[in-house]
Formats: structure tokens, sequence, C-alpha cells
């Protein structure tokens, strides 16, 4: 009996002990953890269901766990905030509030498509976050959707599999958004893995390379009378109701017209596509995975 109350005391000593530093700096706050995902974000409510389909999917992953969104576009929040309607707080905002309510321990997770100015800056944020007195304690951040070499191929197989069967001589036209940013490089490196596996299957992009310029070419080439269109972006919103499926001439659907080649829009974000959300959640797992290894 004797020997077990000294070594309850020992324990209790030793646990003082190892608690010393931290309550040294005044920081004896319980770890909590968080999740924050940050999309580029949209003024339209067709565009914020992707968002919202891809939210279910991430509490239904980590149940009990905090999840939390941002969203890196200033122009859509000032929008948004104009016409009085709510809408998710920047990066820095969002990460100043977890540390202020309490959280110690974030996965943030990027739901951009490649590594570009969004995500490049929400890297430098998370960066600054990392080690600011008294805030988080550990922060990672889960990268976009296709950003390692390995990304790739596996989101060619999920993308076109999301298509289900095409009809016969049916090209399907991915729109990604462009950039004059490196990042752009990884546009013509998701269409190689395409051609691996469909010879009918291209990337466009709006302001970057390749362009729809470009691909019509390669459309003739294959002899293309019909095509799909579909966003390579997480949410189906302004760019894809405008630039790919709109009235206007210079948007997808009318430039493949005037090349005689018909167009379906499929207006569906790949946040709320299911094969590819689970790839970004697998990368939100390897940031949960990296938090926990992280003292
Ligand atoms: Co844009």
């Amino acid at each position: 009996m004797r020997r077990l109350s000294r070594f309850l005391v020992l324990l209790l000593l030793l646990q003082l002990v190892l608690a010393a530093p931290a309550m040294a700096h005044g920081d004896s706050r319980p770890d909590k953890e968080a999740i924050l995902l940050v999309a580029f974000g949209s003024s339209m409510p067709e565009g914020q269901k992707a968002l919202k389909s891809f939210d279910a999917l991430a509490r239904k992953a980590f149940p009990g766990v905090e999840v939390r969104w941002a969203w890196t576009s200033r122009i859509i929040r000032d929008k948004l905030t104009a016409a009085k309607t709510p809408h998710p707080d920047s990066p820095v905002l969002a990460l100043a509030r977890l540390a202020e309510d309490g959280y110690t321990r974030v996965a943030v997770q990027s739901l951009h498509s490649i590594p570009g100015e969004e995500f490049s800056d929400l890297e430098e944020t998370v960066r600054r976050f990392d080690g600011m007195p008294k805030g988080l304690r550990a922060i990672t951040l889960g990268r976009p959707l296709l950003a390692l070499p390995a990304d790739l191929p596996l989101a060619a197989k999920a993308l076109l599999e999301a298509q289900g069967q095409r009809k016969p001589g049916e090209a399907v036209i991915f729109m990604g958004h462009g950039t004059a940013h490196t990042g752009n490089a990884m546009y013509p490196a998701l269409q190689y893995h395409l051609w691996m596996l469909d010879k009918d299957a291209f990337v466009a992009t709006v302001e970057g390379a390749p362009s729809l310029d470009e691909v019509l070419p390669l459309l003739q080439r294959n002899s293309i009378r019909s095509a799909r269109l579909v966003p390579l972006m997480a949410v189906a919103g302004d760019h894809a109701h405008n630039d790919m499926a709109g009235k206007e001439e210079d948007s997808f659907a009318s430039r493949l017209k005037a090349q005689g080649i018909a167009s379906t829009p499929v207006l569906q974000g790949l946040a709320e596509t299911p094969a590819i959300a689970a790839l970004w959640l697998e990368h939100l797992r390897d940031a949960v995975q990296e938090l926990k290894e992280m003292k």
C-alpha cells in the first residue's frame, strides 16, 4: 500500500515536471483540433452547393472534429458582404478565430485545383501562423487536387470514370482556370495522363495554357463532332456557367459550335463529384496525419 502511494506521488511529480515548460509560458490550454477547408469561393448558390457537399464528406470522415471554412477570393467575399449575404472568412481571419476560440492544432485543406497563386498565398499565410506566439501550436496544409506527380494519374482516371459512358465519338473537355503562375504546368501534365487513358479527353483553360484555341485543331484531327464540357474546378460557378456554358460568343460552348461541334455542359463542381472529392479527402487525411505526427 505504502509502495503504491509513493509511486503515485512520483507519478504526480513527474507530471508536474513534464508540464512545467508549458506552464512557465502561461499556456495551459488543452489541445483542441480543427480542420479548416479553404476554397476560392463562389458568389453563386449553384457553386456553393459543391462546397456544402464536401463539407458533409469531411465531417463524416472526421466525426467530432471542428470543421470550418475560409475563402481565398477577396472579390467574392466583398461581393457577398455588399449583398449582406453571410460567407466564410479569409484564411487569415479564420485561423485567428480558431486560435481565439481555443483551437491549438489545425489541418488546413486547400480545395484549389492546382498549386497556383491562390494556393501560394495560402501557403504563405499558413507559414506565418506557424509558431505565432499564443496562437496555434501546430498547423499543416493539405495539397491541392493536382500537386504531386502521383496525384496526376489518379485524377485523370477519376475524371474519366466520373463521366461514365460517353456517346461514340464524343470528346470530353475539362475546363481549367489557367494562370500565369508556374502551377499552370499541372494542366498540360494532366493532359498527358488523360491521353494515356483516352485520346478524346482534353484540358483547355480560360486564362492559361493550353487554351481552347490550341485544343480546337486537335478536336478536328480526331474528327470530333460533339463534346462534353466539364469544369476542372471545385465549384461550377461563374466560370462554368459563363466562360464554359454561356451564350456569349467567346464561351467554350459558342466557340465549339462555330467549329461545328455540339457541346453538352456538365454543371457540377469537382468538390461534388464523388471520385474527385475522394481524392481531396485523401489529401486532407494526409494533412491530419501530418498534424498528429507533429509535436
Ligand atoms: Co477567375
